[in-house]
């Protein structure tokens, strides 16, 4: 935790070096937080190739660290001869097991031939993935690649049976980007020619010195910056750093920016914060497994976090396990439902099956061409919780058109269960019809007005696109628009684990390696949320409800991409009732391209919320800050509520 005050204290001075310039004409800011002054600019990662949620197919939850040449290809044949690859499916990522060592003569990292034999130069010595990777590229599709950003890759801590470790002395046997990230990432890319890369972090995480396996197996021991189970022992600003010198390693050795960039920490290291900073995709949690609860978890560890996604940047809560378990062909509904989730919120479409052997019933499934639109519909909106109930929830997307839903409603339970749809929940006029077409079926199947009640079965979800008359004759909410939204400062100081995300409480201990066991922990709570304060409640000023806006806590800086596309903005503004801290008051500020055009006095808990407009014609990036004035042990909760750009 020091450190990371530290790094981000470094962060601090430096934008403070920029903004200050912006600056000179707000005399009045100078004591103020550098980073809550107005940047004028977008300042979310934008390299990569990941406009919509990346597509494609992973060897991991079909074959493990079992993964070979024939494997893969026949995954991209399969890709291809299905249809598949024509539906969005397109790169074909080997996971971890393709290594053999890491040459010592010059450090170069060697493929395990054995499995991949068209990698085999025919030397003797040399070893390249060019012509697998061609082969790929021929047949219309990309390639990605698997390392870690620690000295030792994941298969060498926890699949120790595999029969494809690294072999060799220690030094052989470190296989991660650990001292060697300009050199690894340049074969990956310019030699090797791949598109895509998934950096792990076991090396960062598993092999601290007290752990027996670590000198049974000789591994150079590493003082981890992840702990898992143990977030104050994370070193953040550390984990934090490694990803940054990925990143900017990443776009150096590809001009083209056609690469993708792939952040495997699971939720670990308050990644779901910064990950959107660094790369194109990051895990917000751990491991998905067969299971329905595991699904459960790692889809309530992304669901809160629409703020963070949009285009280029996409929460990723692991890839499907469709095919296997609780989601096999003989748990259709199970399936579907896994499919429909990850569709709706925008997460990455990763295939992990067998696929030279896949029957018809699946291939419907990840085929699914209206829900595939919904996933990579191009306004980049995650969808977002309209209702959460404990056994069952509403989750809506913004489509690009704005007069179009995707809705998701989703029976959690093993009991039958009822979900009421509301006109409300998609911003529909109530007295007008609203039409429901089954994206599954692809056929227009309801009309309705005001509400709709639906039976699900256990476990079921209806995927729709709804239609009809927006509440808003013009313009959009700011809440219908997440994609254009990103958190520069959310204002959180105090890493907190998520308890929503563990909800399912068998999942609360997963053993280790020992038999003893732990619980993940996911820091990023509190973070802003869409349509209820960062704790999940209803945004709540003065004694009144609103059901649309953004709750934030104090000491916020949202960047809003307007693009010249809208004439003025409206927002009531106020101290949420939700706030654990309420002797402080709150300003808040609205800036068009870094100029202040809006803002309000500080107002207290006991205030009345206040309404405030500007006139944002010919403006690229507003940004609304909420500045704490006054001290306070506790976050200070507030609200962009009613938010509208006309
Ligand atoms: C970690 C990752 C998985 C997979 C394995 C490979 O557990 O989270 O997705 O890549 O490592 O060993």
């Amino acid at each position: 935790m020091k450190n990371y005050a530290f790094f981000t204290g470094i962060l601090v001075l430096l934008l403070g070096v920029v903004s200050q310039v912006k600056a000179t004409t707000e005399k009045t800011e100078v004591s103020v937080d550098p980073r809550l002054r107005p940047s004028g600019q977008w300042s979310a990662f934008t390299g990569g190739n990941a406009n919509t949620p990346p597509m494609g197919w992973n060897s991991w939850n079909a074959f493990r660290t079992e993964v070979d040449e024939g494997k893969v290809m026949g995954a991209a044949k399969a890709i291809v001869d299905s249809g598949l690859a024509q539906k969005g499916y397109k790169y074909i990522n080997v996971d971890d097991g393709w290594w053999l060592k890491r040459r010592q003569s010059d450090s170069t990292i060697v493929i395990r031939t054995s499995i991949f034999p068209s990698a085999d130069m025919g030397d003797g010595k040399d070893t390249s993935f060019r012509t697998f990777v061609d082969r790929i590229h021929d047949m219309g599709l990309k390639a990605g690649i698997y390392t870690d950003v620690g000295r030792n890759a994941c298969s060498q801590v926890w699949d120790l049976h595999s029969p494809n470790l690294p072999e060799g002395s220690t030094e052989e046997r470190e296989v991660g980007l650990w001292n060697h990230m300009p050199e690894d990432i340049a074969l990956f890319f310019r030699e090797w020619g791949f598109d895509y890369v998934k950096v792990d972090a076991c090396g960062i995480a598993d092999y601290s010195a007290s752990e027996d396996f670590v000198s049974d197996n000789d591994y150079q021991p590493f003082e981890p910056f992840v702990v898992r189970g143990d977030l104050p022992s994370n070193d953040v600003a550390a984990v934090e750093g490694l990803y940054y010198d990925l990143s900017k390693t990443l776009s150096q050795v590809n001009p083209d920016n056609d690469y993708i960039l792939s952040i495997c920490t699971w939720g670990t290291a308050n990644v779901r914060s910064w990950g959107k900073n660094y790369g194109n995709l990051w895990r917000t949690s751990e491991d998905i497994r067969s299971s329905w609860e595991s699904m459960l978890h790692v889809f309530d560890s992304a669901v809160t976090r629409a703020l963070f996604a949009g285009p280029g940047n996409w929460n990723d809560p692991d890839m499907l396990y469709i095919g296997h378990g609780d989601f096999d062909e003989n748990h259709l509904i199970e399936a579907k439902s896994h499919f429909a989730l990850w569709s709706v919120i925008s997460a990455p479409l990763m295939i992990g099956y067998d696929l030279r052997d896949a029957p018809r019933s699946l291939l419907d499934i990840w085929g699914a061409e209206e829900i595939i639109a919904v996933n990579q519909d191009r306004a980049g909106n995650q969808g977002v919780l309209a209702y959460d109930g404990e056994n069952s929830q509403v989750i809506v997307k913004s489509l690009r058109n704005p007069s179009e839903k995707a809705v998701v409603l989703f029976n959690r339970s093993a009991e039958m269960t009822s979900v009421t749809l509301r006109a409300s929940d998609l911003n529909m006029n109530v007295e007008t019809p609203i039409s429901l077409r089954n994206l599954w079926l692809e056929k227009d199947q309801y009309r309705f007005e005001g509400e709709k009640a639906f039976q699900l079965q256990p476990h079921e979800s209806l995927i729709f696109k709804a239609s009809g008359e927006r509440q808003l004759t013009k313009g959009l909410y700011l809440s219908e628009m997440p994609g254009r939204i990103n958190v520069a400062v959310d204002g959180v100081d105090e890493l907190t684990l998520d308890p929503k995300a563990h909800r399912k409480l068998s999942l609360e201990h997963k053993p280790d390696r020992h038999g003893s066991s732990y619980r993940q922990h996911y820091p990023g709570f509190g973070g802003p949320r869409i349509n209820v304060s960062p704790y999940g409640d209803s945004i709540t000023l003065n004694g009144e409800k609103y059901r649309n806006g953004i709750g934030v806590l104090a000491n916020s800086r949202l960047e809003v991409k307007t693009l010249s596309e809208f004439d003025s903005f409206s927002v009531v503004v106020g101290m949420d009732e939700n706030t654990p801290g309420t002797k402080a008051k709150v300003e808040f500020v609205v800036y068009g391209d870094g100029k202040k055009i809006a803002s309000s006095p500080a107002l207290g808990i006991k205030d009345k919320p206040l309404a405030l407009s500007a006139n944002v014609q010919n403006i690229n990036i507003i940004e609304l800050v909420a500045r704490q004035v006054g001290e306070e042990s506790s976050p200070v909760v507030v609200a962009w509520a009613n938010a509208v750009f006309e």
